[in-house]
């Protein structure tokens, strides 16, 4: 049973536990205030009293869960349930899959960023998850979202066809990079104009390029003696790190940082920024 809601709120182990806490906490907290508000009007339980309980149980109950949502970390999950279940009342159409841009990651490492993308956009509008590495976390996390992943190999990515056969099949309309390393070859960025973007972990036109990845790119801003470091987020073009950019945030560089000490401050920008640019960006696309 779990399994099978896992699957269908396309959620992980611990989100599909907050999610019934919440589901547990919110309800408990509705019943209650609903029988406090009633407790005001002074009405003896009777006909009255159950008729005007399952009103104010109904409208509180949509309050009530999203308050405990917040705290728990499922508000997105629970504004989509709430959306959808209020359609479903009101016979308006929810938004169809088939309508939704259809994105792909590209990722080959522990995947933080992926997750919170997927988190952030819509059920299932994370259609597949491209990777180059055995082993790299993301995969993981594309099972425990139940998201298929293309396990691709470099002479097929150069030289051949791009993968752009399985793209078409999986009818993505938009390519983000989370950690791909490997350069994206130009029939992949003429397949997909301005539809490919990717986040580098430094202010950009500094300090990116070939060999600039990760902890690497933290070690070179430290040596560089700077005083600040951030994130670029940037569409993807024939160079390395080098298309127009789209968004930068920065942080300070205290004295006594290391790579590691820097690299948990661009994660924590990465995952405040990037899953929201890549939603404006989408929502962007929709309406042109
Ligand atoms: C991120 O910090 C990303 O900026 C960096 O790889 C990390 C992947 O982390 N990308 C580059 O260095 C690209 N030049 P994640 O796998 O935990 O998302």
């Amino acid at each position: 049973m779990f399994e099978k809601l896992k699957a269908r709120w396309k959620v992980n182990t611990l989100n599909l536990v907050l999610v019934i806490a919440t589901f547990a906490l919110g309800g408990s907290l509705c019943g209650y205030a609903g029988r406090k508000l009633l407790l005001l009007t002074g009405l003896e339980k009777g006909a009255l009293w159950i008729t005007l309980y399952i009103i104010l149980v109904t409208l509180l109950w949509p309050v009530c869960v999203l308050l405990i949502s917040i705290p728990l970390g499922q508000f997105r999950f629970f504004k989509n349930y709430i959306i959808k279940i209020s359609n479903k009342m009101t016979g308006r159409k929810a938004k169809k899959k088939d309508d939704l841009t259809r994105v792909a990651i590209f990722a080959s490492g522990a995947g933080s960023n992926a997750e919170k993308i997927i988190g952030e956009l819509e059920n299932g509008q994370v259609s597949l998850i491209v990777c180059n590495k055995t082993g790299a976390g993301v995969i993981a996390i594309a099972a425990e979202h139940h998201i298929p992943v293309l396990m691709i190999e470099k002479e097929r990515f150069f030289s051949g066809d791009h993968y752009l056969p399985e793209l078409k099949d999986h009818k993505i309309d938009f390519i983000v990079l989370a950690g791909f390393l490997w350069k994206v070859p130009e029939p992949l960025i003429k397949a997909f104009p301005k539809k490919i973007i990717n986040i580098h972990p430094a202010l950009l036109p500094k300090y990116g390029g070939t060999g600039m990845y990760g902890s690497k790119v933290h070690a070179a801003v430290i040596a560089g003696g700077e005083k600040d470091s951030g994130i670029s987020i940037h569409y993807v073009d024939e160079l390395y790190d080098h298309g127009e950019i789209i968004f930068q945030a920065s942080c300070k560089i205290e004295e006594g940082d290391t790579a590691e000490s820097l690299a948990k401050k661009i994660h924590a920008l990465e995952h405040a920024h990037y899953p929201a640019v890549i939603n404006n960006l989408l929502e962007k696309q929709n309406h042109s």
